[in-house]
């Protein structure tokens, strides 16, 4: 029986040596573990053999039977752990499963396409804070105090001196305080306005604003620079033209237009029946403002511009409600 018990043991781990599934497992187990298998029939062959045997044999038995059953386990958690580690055979044939890609937000695909315009000529890229002082935001860009043009913009107050900047005109002096001339940058950001939510106008949106300042930059500078970017922008057949303007800050101002792209200058819904959409705002620099910064008038002049994205986005792109740019609905978004 002694014998028997080693060849059974042998037999025992080749088979579970061989065993690669739980098919297999499970009939080592059969054959060997259960009720009827081997190390069982050996304990009911226990029965018949002399007394003076059976403490040596019942002890062997034992030992057969829970050595069997460790290495039984120990197979069955590696063979569990490597199929959900997924290392058994892997089909290098099988194609890889598509993974959706997202687009860029439409306004920052506005931001970037203006940046790389303007970019190209020569501008580099500058940002400022979005929380402001009134001075930034107001006072150092020629708004005096008690003047009707801050009434312009409406204006959240944190306290009487701390505000939520209304325009991104407060990074031209935060740049120009920096650095002296030549200045030519771009300033992209978000800026804040207590104005009631409707298709046409948010409390919160994107501007970029424009700044060059240098020896000689002349009204002719402005004109064409800006015709460049929105022929580059809008396109080569676009019509464009300026019209005079207020802002404090610039002098002489003015407004640009291009022709509407939607009845070609007739007159329709989109321009309210005038042929020609308000694309920017623009000037020479206030010589008061290139004062508060501490530039020579006498040497250098400038000009400034700066334009809502959300609206150029929309004239682009058709987009009718200012909305929509906010609410993050996938069906808007994948359109871009
Ligand atoms: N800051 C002005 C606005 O928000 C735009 C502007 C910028 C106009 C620079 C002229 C020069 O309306």
């Amino acid at each position: 029986m002694n014998e028997r018990i080693n060849s059974v043991r042998a037999a025992f781990l080749a088979a579970l040596g061989r065993a690669t599934t739980e098919a297999d497992l499970d009939q080592v187990r059969v054959q060997f573990l259960s009720r009827s298998g081997a190390i069982a029939n050996f304990f009911e062959e226990m029965r018949s053999i002399p007394v003076a045997e059976k403490p040596e044999m019942g002890k062997l038995l034992n030992i057969l039977k829970s050595d069997a059953q460790a290495a039984f386990d120990e197979k069955k958690g590696a063979l569990s752990a490597s199929e959900v580690s997924g290392s058994g055979p892997i089909d290098l044939s099988l194609p890889g499963r598509p993974r959706p890609v997202g687009t860029k937000h439409p306004l920052t695909q506005t931001i970037d396409d203006i940046k790389r315009i303007f970019v190209s000529m020569g501008f580099s890229v500058a940002t400022g804070p979005e929380i402001e002082t009134d001075y930034y935001n107001f006072g150092a860009l020629n708004f005096p105090h008690d003047h009707p043009a801050r009434d312009m913009q409406d204006t959240f107050f944190i306290s009487k001196e701390i505000l939520l900047r209304t325009h991104t005109s407060p990074v031209q002096i935060r740049t120009m305080e920096k650095q002296r001339p030549p200045v030519r940058e771009i300033m992209p950001g978000r800026v804040y306005r207590n104005e009631a939510v409707s298709a046409r106008s948010l409390v919160s949106f994107y501007q970029i604003e424009g700044l060059y300042v240098d020896h000689g930059v002349t009204f002719s500078d402005l004109k064409g620079t800006l015709v460049a970017f929105a022929r580059q922008f809008y396109g080569k057949d676009v019509k464009l033209k300026f019209r005079p303007t207020f802002f404090p800050f610039t002098e002489p101002s003015a407004d640009m237009y291009i022709s509407c792209f939607l009845c070609k200058g007739k007159g329709c819904r989109m321009c309210k029946q005038a042929g020609w959409l308000e694309i920017l705002g623009s000037g020479m620099v206030h010589p008061h403002v290139l004062k508060n910064v501490g530039y020579d008038t006498e040497k250098y002049t400038g000009f400034a511009f700066g334009m809502g994205i959300e609206r150029t986005a929309s004239l682009r792109y058709g987009v009718d409600d200012l909305r929509l740019y906010y609410e993050n609905d996938v069906r808007f978004l994948r359109q871009f």
